[in-house]
């Protein structure tokens, strides 16, 4: 089939790779020439494993080509993907303003029938509204139908995602329509939802708020379970055993960030205002997330008080989770900045995410580091703030003969607690009680002679 993907960020560019790697004749669209010019040279924008071996094959191959110009990219595509960014305006809605753009600017070009899709993700109702502003910009009679295939890719698996989904939603209006995204995508004999527009659009944020609020739900049972001396990975193992619940997502630790959840779950909030419904359990999700990285930061000035000046911390991890280069709504970057603004210096290390986290923390206090024992090096205490696999794997010992404290703080329960504390480490986890430490209550301020046992928390 003849495609043209709009928009070359994380859903367009993964896109464009995997559907010419079906065998498909590809044109990716992007108005910025100089991302063009990296991604055919095979330097990728983003860091997705597998990405560029894909898009450059399918370049050597002929099916992937590239262009700046939308009316170049559609003439003769039978699908036309629009997959531009929504970014979160002030509202707490997505701006749509890129999609109202793209959309005038098909419409002006439309030489044929072609099924243009939204994949960018996008409030109920906005597939309607493209449909109108093509109608309102193209030429009279011209045919053409709006088609919504929301995507569920993850960062840093967004390719397997791709290729091997759990299901493929597709709303559209006529069977027309249905035919033509039904022929894209039936080689891979997995579940086609087929439905109507709005429909198609309520599943994405559905799906993404849903997810957010099993990471909420877990991560206010690791309060309880800190307080009441239980095991929130314990929990959680036992719990997801349970098929009608599952293991996914179910990983306690500082709060879930990114570039879509904290989006997603804001703009389904507001949907539902706008439909005069008060979606109040996803208030709570928005409140309890917000107040999980407090309740960390909480931990750490219990034990080395609210004056952390001539405290050198290292901190491991950067992205907003593991495998990827993206510091969006990174809480690791929120607790960096709230450490440093309580006069600590930071040395830090992410496996990929150095050249972004410099963009916004700059160099006041913060030290960046090759390795991760580089940031131990005479630091007072270890901060795990990014699940990337490799922290799990540290050698205690090595780490115990940097630092000056044998102090952890894991915000990611990344690795086990009984090692460690057999260490000889003071080990402050995710949904665990630390041995030697009192119960907490993160909501009184002043706690700290009561929350250590033996005055020095070990
Ligand atoms: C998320 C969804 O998982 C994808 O299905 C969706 O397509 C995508 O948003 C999107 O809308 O584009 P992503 O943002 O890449 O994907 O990341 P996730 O793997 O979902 O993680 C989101 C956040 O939740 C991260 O900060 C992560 O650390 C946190 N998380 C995840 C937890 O704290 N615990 C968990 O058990 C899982």
């Amino acid at each position: 089939m003849k495609l043209c993907v709009i928009g070359t960020g994380y859903v367009g560019l993964v896109g464009a790779a995997i559907f010419s790697d079906w065998g498909n004749e590809v044109i990716g669209v992007d108005k910025d020439a100089s991302k063009i010019e990296r991604i055919k040279a095979g330097d990728m924008p983003i860091y997705e494993p597998g990405l560029s071996e894909i898009v450059l094959n399918n370049i050597k191959e002929n099916r992937l080509t590239f262009t700046t110009s939308v009316a170049d990219g559609i003439k003769d595509a039978e699908i036309v993907f629009v997959c531009v960014g929504t970014p979160q305006s002030e509202t707490g809605a997505a701006d749509l303003s890129a999609v109202w753009e793209v959309a005038e600017e098909i419409g002006k070009n439309l030489t044929g029938y072609k099924v243009i899709v939204t994949k960018s993700t996008v409030p109920v109702g906005t597939n309607e509204k493209v449909k109108t502003i093509i109608r309102a910009n193209a030429k009279e009679g011209m045919e053409f139908d709006v088609a919504s295939n929301p995507e569920f890719l993850r960062e840093g698996s967004s390719v397997d995602d791709m290729k091997v989904p759990d299901r493929t939603v597709v709303g559209t209006e006529t069977a027309k329509a249905l035919e033509v995204m039904t022929r894209l995508y039936t080689h891979l004999g997995k579940p086609i939802v087929a439905c109507d527009l709005r429909s198609a659009e309520m599943i994405k944020y559905a799906s993404n708020g849903f997810l957010a609020t099993k990471i909420t739900f877990i991560n206010e049972m690791a309060q309880l379970c800190e307080r009441a001396g239980a095991d929130v990975c314990t929990v959680a193992k036992g719990m997801g055993l349970d098929r009608r619940v599952g293991p996914a997502f179910l990983n306690a630790g500082i709060g879930y960030g990114g570039s879509c959840f904290p989006k997603d779950v804001a703009a389904l909030y507001k949907t539902s205002t706008d439909q005069d419904y008060d979606f109040s359990l996803l208030r709570g999700v928005m409140e309890v997330n917000k107040a999980q990285k407090d309740h960390f930061v909480f931990k750490v000035t219990r034990l080395l008080g609210k004056n952390l000046s001539g405290k050198t911390l290292a901190v491991l991890g950067l992205a907003f989770k593991g495998d990827t280069d993206d510091i969006r709504e990174s809480v690791s970057i929120e607790i960096v900045k709230l450490l440093r603004g309580m006069g600590a210096k930071l040395k830090v290390y992410d496996p990929e995410a150095m050249d972004n986290a410099k963009k916004v923390l700059g160099d006041v206090s913060v030290e960046y580091c090759k390795s991760s024992y580089e940031t131990m090096e005479g630091a007072d205490a270890l901060f795990i703030l990014t699940e990337w696999k490799e922290f799990s794997g540290i050698d205690l010992e090595k780490v115990k003969s940097l630092l000056k404290e044998p102090i952890i703080f894991d915000g990611r329960n990344m690795l086990d607690k009984e090692a460690v504390q057999k260490s000889g480490y003071t080990y402050f986890a995710i949904g665990k009680r630390t041995n030697g430490v009192e119960k907490i209550d993160s909501r009184k301020s002043d706690q700290r002679s009561a929350f250590l046992t033996n005055g020095n928390g070990h």
